[in-house]
């Protein structure tokens, strides 16, 4: 069961109130930018075993919420666990990011299974059990799963693309097709999601990662309507829980996305301009992001001065302060710290 009452800045954020300074949480907080992560990491050779130890992704979960106080915790997983549980094969290579055994022919779309996946993924729900009840109560906790494009991205590449060519292939070339395997994810992530949600997420994130590398026509068809339809059975099963819609790299697309009907909250990357999102997407929708990971690397009076910028334009409207995509492993903590001063501080000009 989740928490019923909504407590703390950021649910309370999601749920209408306004705070002098807003929530403030970082994509990929928990992660290789933090010694502590190394220490526990270093204990189990497979990333995904790790993972699937509940003890240690819980752990590596609080760490970041320990040294700097956010406002939310995002459960320690990762999206490929979905293309693991259906039966695909996964690894990650040293080094090299994450490895699938690559989907090539429809046919082997057969050998995957959704009947495996509550087992396989039990671990991640006694994580995420086991982390709410560790965190302060004020602290959400998130869920979260990779939006059905993304993963097709991964799961037909066998890893990471420049441009995901053997994708774009699929999709365009046998459109029917590519629909059963995004059809097959909106089912699994749907699943993954509400077992998430049964087992205390207080809220949920959507990682459409890859959604930048499609045209406008195709994004509506891949990216949006089947994280909508995701939304919709989620909020027919839990009507309240926040959902948190990440489509990176789409640009001025990112308007199709301004949908409350599905999204509690519109994430935006680095390359969305914050003023362009308060005047378009604000007055519609709660957002979230945008700063670029980089100014985080950077620190001092250059992430001082973009944060700032950012808390200007978008502070005075439903905002949740965060990056516009993950923290990247040569981040310093203490710019970490760093920003979490510069975000609380913040005073709301009044021109
Ligand atoms: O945000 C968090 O702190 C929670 C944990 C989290 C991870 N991955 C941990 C991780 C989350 C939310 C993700 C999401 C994820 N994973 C995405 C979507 C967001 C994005 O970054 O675009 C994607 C595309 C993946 C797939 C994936 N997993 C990649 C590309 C990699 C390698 C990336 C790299 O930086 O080398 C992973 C592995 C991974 N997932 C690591 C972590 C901390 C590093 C592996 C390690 O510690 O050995």
């Amino acid at each position: 069961m989740s928490a019923g009452k909504v407590t703390g800045k950021f649910l309370e954020t999601l749920a209408g109130t306004r705070f002098a300074t807003p929530p403030v949480w970082l994509m990929r907080q928990a992660g290789r930018y933090l010694p502590e992560y190394h220490v526990v990491r270093a204990t189990t050779r497979s990333f995904l075993e790790f993972c699937y130890t509940p003890a240690k992704a819980v752990e590596v979960t609080l760490q970041p919420i320990r040294r700097f106080g956010l406002d939310a915790a995002i459960i320690f997983s990762d999206i490929l666990v979905i293309p693991d549980a259906l039966g695909q094969k996964v690894w990650y290579a040293e080094g090299e990011g994450p490895k699938l055994e690559a989907l090539t022919d429809p046919a082997e779309f057969g050998r995957l299974s959704r009947a495996r996946l509550p087992e396989h993924l039990a671990p991640v729900y006694e994580a995420i059990r086991q982390a709410r009840a560790a965190l302060p109560k004020e602290t959400a906790l998130l869920g979260f799963a990779g939006a059905p494009f993304t993963l097709a991205c991964y799961m037909i590449e066998g890893g990471g693309s420049r441009d995901f060519a053997k994708t774009k292939g699929w999709a365009y070339s046998h459109p029917d097709s590519f629909a059963l395997l995004i059809d097959l994810l909106v089912d699994a992530i749907v699943d993954h999601l509400t077992y998430q949600i049964e087992a205390g997420a207080d809220a949920v994130q959507l990682f459409d990662s890859c959604a930048g590398v499609l045209p406008e026509e195709q994004l509506f068809g891949w990216s949006l309507e089947p994280m909508v339809r995701i939304a919709h059975a989620l909020r027919s099963r839990h009507p309240k829980i926040p959902i948190i819609a990440f489509p990176r790299a789409v640009g001025p697309a990112t308007l199709m996305y301004r949908r409350p009907d599905a999204f509690t909250v519109l994430s935006i990357d680095t390359g969305i301009g914050a003023h362009w999102a308060a005047q378009e997407l604000q007055p519609h929708i709660c957002i979230q992001g945008n700063l670029d990971p980089l100014m985080l690397v950077a620190g001092g009076v250059a992430l001082e001065r973009e944060a700032t910028r950012i808390l200007d334009k978008l502070g005075h409207g439903s905002f949740v302060f965060n990056l516009g995509h993950g923290v990247v492993p040569q981040t310093p903590p203490e710019n970490v710290a760093q920003l979490v001063e510069i975000v609380r501080n913040w005073k709301p000009s009044t021109s």
